[in-house]
């Protein structure tokens, strides 16, 4: 298990793991009661995905986050633990101009102590990118299945299957690391393509349904801890069956106040 001395402390730190061989693990997060377990658990770097508008809002996409939403949990997951924390970047917070990307992203490292951002896209997002960078914030890209675009990919499902598209997206990531981003996501793609877009880069990459050959590793929490219960696609392994969990106590809870079990007379003051 990683501990606190050895969790990578900047995105230089990050980047250096993978010349050294260590693989990276990541894992969504969107609290401070959960960010202090994960640290705790050997996690190295925390991300406040916007997925978290389809965990804890029950959206069907990530297209509805904001940036307020997204600085609101950012704040909470700083405050839980001193582990790296990295905040997506809401749909059209950065798309519509460098300037408004700026803007936005500045917000976040400003309101939130967050260590860098992470945004969605390939040769697009390079100006956006370097402009970023070269003013001190740190980001990191994403590429293959980029859940902000899901209505003109089609769905959630694996990119990059055919020759083409897989030379694209070779292209977009080292575009991107051009550009100064000192981490890839890699998101459903297959795993020939993340290993091959992995041996190309200096920084590492950091899958999520791309395979064994990636530099580092994420899951959205609440699916690995089974939580999520509806959700099972074939990349997924569950580390945890917390839904199970959450309805035994729910039920033991309801058994015992129904039968004036609980609570007890050691339960109560005098
Ligand atoms: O929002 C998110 O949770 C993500 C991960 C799936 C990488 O971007």
């Amino acid at each position: 298990m990683t501990t606190a001395d050895e969790r990578p402390r900047s995105v230089l730190e990050l980047v250096a793991m993978k010349a050294a061989g260590r693989r990276i693990v990541m894992l969504t997060c969107y609290d401070a009661l959960f960010a202090r377990l994960l640290s705790d658990g050997g996690a190295d770097l925390l991300l406040v995905g916007d997925s978290v508008n389809q965990v804890l809002a029950g959206r069907d996409s990530t297209l509805s986050a904001t940036l307020d939403q997204m600085i609101y949990h950012a704040s909470s997951v700083r405050r839980g633990t001193d582990a790296l924390v990295i905040v997506d970047l809401p749909f059209l917070t950065y798309q519509v101009s460098v300037e408004e990307a700026i803007r936005n992203a500045g917000r976040v490292m400003q309101e939130t102590s967050a260590d860098g951002v992470k945004l969605e896209g390939g040769r697009a997002m390079a100006d956006t990118v370097r402009a970023l960078v070269d003013r001190g914030i740190p980001v990191m890209g994403h590429l293959g299945l980029t859940p902000q675009s899901v209505h003109a990919l089609g769905g959630y499902r694996v990119q990059g299957r055919d020759a083409q598209t897989a030379e694209r997206l070779l292209q977009d990531a080292k575009l991107l690391e051009d550009a100064g981003a000192f981490s890839i996501v890699l998101e459903l793609v297959p795993r020939a393509l993340a290993q091959q877009v992995t041996a190309a880069l200096r920084v590492p990459t950091i899958g999520i349904g791309a395979g064994e050959h990636c530099d580092g590793q994420v899951l959205v929490l609440h699916d690995m801890l089974g939580l999520n219960e509806g959700f099972t696609p074939k990349f997924l392994k569950r580390y945890g069956e917390l839904a199970t969990a959450t309805r035994e106590a729910v039920a033991a809870y309801a058994r015992e106040v129904r039968s004036g079990e609980y609570p007890g007379p050691e339960h109560g003051f005098e």
